[in-house]
């Protein structure tokens, strides 16, 4: 939606709402959506001009490095939403229902989703799997849109004995049609086809009226996502297939932690640049610090 010379050139840009993205696909533009998990990167994000950042429960893997997303709350999923969110001013901000903050009923749902919004400022929920269309329902009864998941959905990694491809053969592959189908008609207003084939994926998105955001999918959905530790680099102890790196941030913070901690041990950091003056009665009143990062700005 924002060209990258919007972006540079610091215009303000309408923020991007989930009607507008059905519109995107009418219009044949590709979707951008990018994960963040804090006020920093989803800030930065922001300002790269993406279409929606969602706050994924991929934050379970990333931020707290754990093998899957099973073990994310609810509470959690707030706590890093409110982060996001204090950062986010134009993209469309998604957060995702955690494992077991729907699969009860259709009520629990609405309820897990209304603290997303309420309490997290998401602008719109996302919730994985097939079979869901109550729970769909429920929500967007309530005014909360929703983004449905299918295809490889992480939280039933323990189905699916690993992270895999799915629906490879034919029975599986008519599943996942007639689940996103399902969605559509319950209401979902997108949805994301993760690690499928792409033939798959192209013939679902041309099928829907409601746009596709792929990952693992192939070049025929609405949409693309990555997560923001694979896109920058910052995860580089593996690449699936899927991913492709746009900078190698992992390298370059090893390398500048390091020329830190060389300094601080030669004591060539901090310098007198670095330092502060004593305040004398006889000399003016110094410049105040500046404010930014940890700096000692105004409170
Ligand atoms: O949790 C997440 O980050 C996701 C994306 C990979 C789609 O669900």
């Amino acid at each position: 939606m924002a060209s990258d010379s919007t972006a540079a050139k610091g215009e303000r840009r309408a923020r991007v709402t989930a009607p507008q993205l059905a519109r995107l696909k009418r219009q044949g533009q590709p979707i951008v959506m990018v994960t963040a998990y804090d006020a920093t990167f989803g800030r930065l994000i922001d300002e790269a001009g993406v279409d929606v950042i969602l706050v994924g429960d991929s934050l379970g893997m990333v931020m707290q490095g754990h093998p899957h997303t099973l073990e994310v709350t609810l509470d959690q999923m707030i706590y890093h939403a409110r982060c996001v969110r204090r950062a986010v001013s134009t993209a469309l901000l998604v957060v995702d229902m955690p494992f077991m903050s729907y699969q009860v009923s259709p009520e629990q749902a609405l309820i897990s989703a209304g603290r997303l919004v309420q309490e997290g400022g998401a602008e719109a929920v996302k919730l994985e799997g097939g079979g869901r269309e109550d729970a769909v329902r429920r929500i967007v009864s309530a005014g909360i849109p929703v983004m449905g998941h299918l295809g490889l959905t992480p939280q039933s990694v323990h189905e699916f004995g690993g992270f895999r491809v799915q629906a490879r053969d034919e029975a599986a592959a008519d599943r996942l049609r007639r689940d996103a189908l399902a969605l559509q008609e319950a209401g979902a207003f997108s949805l994301v086809i993760e690690g499928v084939p792409a033939t798959l994926a192209r013939e679902v998105s041309a099928s829907l009226q409601i746009p596709t955001i792929g990952i693992g999918a192939g070049v025929g959905c609405d949409g693309q996502v990555l997560v923001m530790h694979d896109l920058l680099g910052l995860e580089d102890r593996f690449k699936p297939r899927f991913v492709k790196r746009f900078a190698e941030l992992a390298e370059q913070v090893r390398g500048a932690v390091g020329a830190y901690a060389e300094e601080v041990r030669t004591r060539s950091f901090p310098g007198d640049a670095h330092s502060f003056a004593a305040v004398s009665a006889a000399a003016p009143e110094p410049p105040k610090a500046a404010s930014g990062g940890g700096g000692y700005g105004p409170v």
